[in-house]
């Protein structure tokens, strides 16, 4: 670091779980980038001080986690039609003195689930298990790849219909009861777990019986801790192709450097740093 450092950081509540500033570090290290990225703790009251900050010093970028993603957006000058699309914002790239909010998390999904388990999802029948904030991104990311259909199933089945209204004039998802979601699975060929259900410290629990899954399908999970949930080990053991969360998180964070920095993300060693922190 020099008096020429350029600036990065990730905001949250709480924050001192974050795996971002080392995969971030380590990027701008292999990219001979002269850049620091650190992570501060902003609690709901302080976030419109914490992006004044971010124009007054002049950061070039920013990763904007829980519970901020919604709220941050009234601080910017421009949100990228994706994130407007999906209503919440994870980065934020300083463009001359103009916040830019964009959303990295579900296309982040997106191009892991592609480079990791399936390349080609144009076509496809896919099935997401619930419908939270997590949800809502992965499902706008999916449609851009024109599945031959979407599908979509959460325990309380209110949200599902109200989250598939959200998107009706921008493309189709089919709701589906949860009593349905055998049949559902049974044609799918990949099935997303973007509920918390087998998150640690709850390892045991699945969301749906895997065993409804066709051999060969995808089965995904959003959970990255566990690595492989009881959900994905399940599936595996039918015959299925297991994808775990940790690539959606790499991923949002390649896609951020890459929108700060012009450059492709290191991704191999991004991955490398973060399985390291792990231990
Ligand atoms: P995120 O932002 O990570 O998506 P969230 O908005 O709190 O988190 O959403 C959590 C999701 O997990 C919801 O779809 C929730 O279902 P409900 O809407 O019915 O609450 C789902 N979920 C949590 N516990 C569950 C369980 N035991 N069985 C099925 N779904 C569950």
């Amino acid at each position: 670091m020099d008096s020429y450092t350029v600036l990065y950081g990730v905001i949250g509540d709480p924050i001192r779980h974050s795996k971002s500033p080392v995969m971030l570090n380590r990027a701008f290290q292999e990219r001979g980038i002269n850049g620091a990225y650190a992570a501060f703790h902003v609690v709901p009251d302080k976030l419109g001080e914490a992006i004044a900050g971010v124009r007054a010093l002049g950061f070039r970028g920013l990763n904007v986690t829980i519970p901020h993603k919604i709220e941050v957006m009234s601080f910017l000058d421009e949100i990228h039609p994706g994130a407007k699309a999906v209503g919440a914002v994870n980065t934020i790239v300083n463009e001359g003195g103009r916040l830019v909010g964009y959303n990295t998390d579900g296309i982040g999904y997106v191009r892991s689930l592609k480079e990791e388990a399936e390349p080609n999802l144009a076509g496809r029948t896919i099935v997401v298990l619930g419908a939270g904030g997590a949800s809502r991104g992965i499902l706008w990311a999916l449609a851009q790849e024109k599945p031959a259909k979407l599908m979509l199933a959460n325990r309380t089945e209110e949200k599902a219909r109200e989250l598939a209204d959200a998107f009706a004039s921008e493309f189709e998802v089919t709701p589906v009861a949860w009593g349905d979601l055998r049949q559902a699975c049974q044609e799918a060929d990949v099935v997303i777990n973007t509920t918390s259900v087998g998150m640690s410290p709850n390892v045991d629990a699945v969301p749906i019986d895997p065993t409804w899954l066709k051999p060969g399908a995808v089965a995904s999970d959003l959970i990255y801790n566990p690595l492989k949930t009881k959900f994905l080990q399940q599936a595996e053991a039918h015959g299925c192709r297991a994808h775990g969360g940790l690539g959606m998180f790499i991923y949002q964070g390649a896609y951020a450097f890459e929108y700060w920095t012009g450059q492709p993300a290191p991704v191999d060693v991004m991955r490398k740093a973060v399985m390291a922190s792990f231990t």
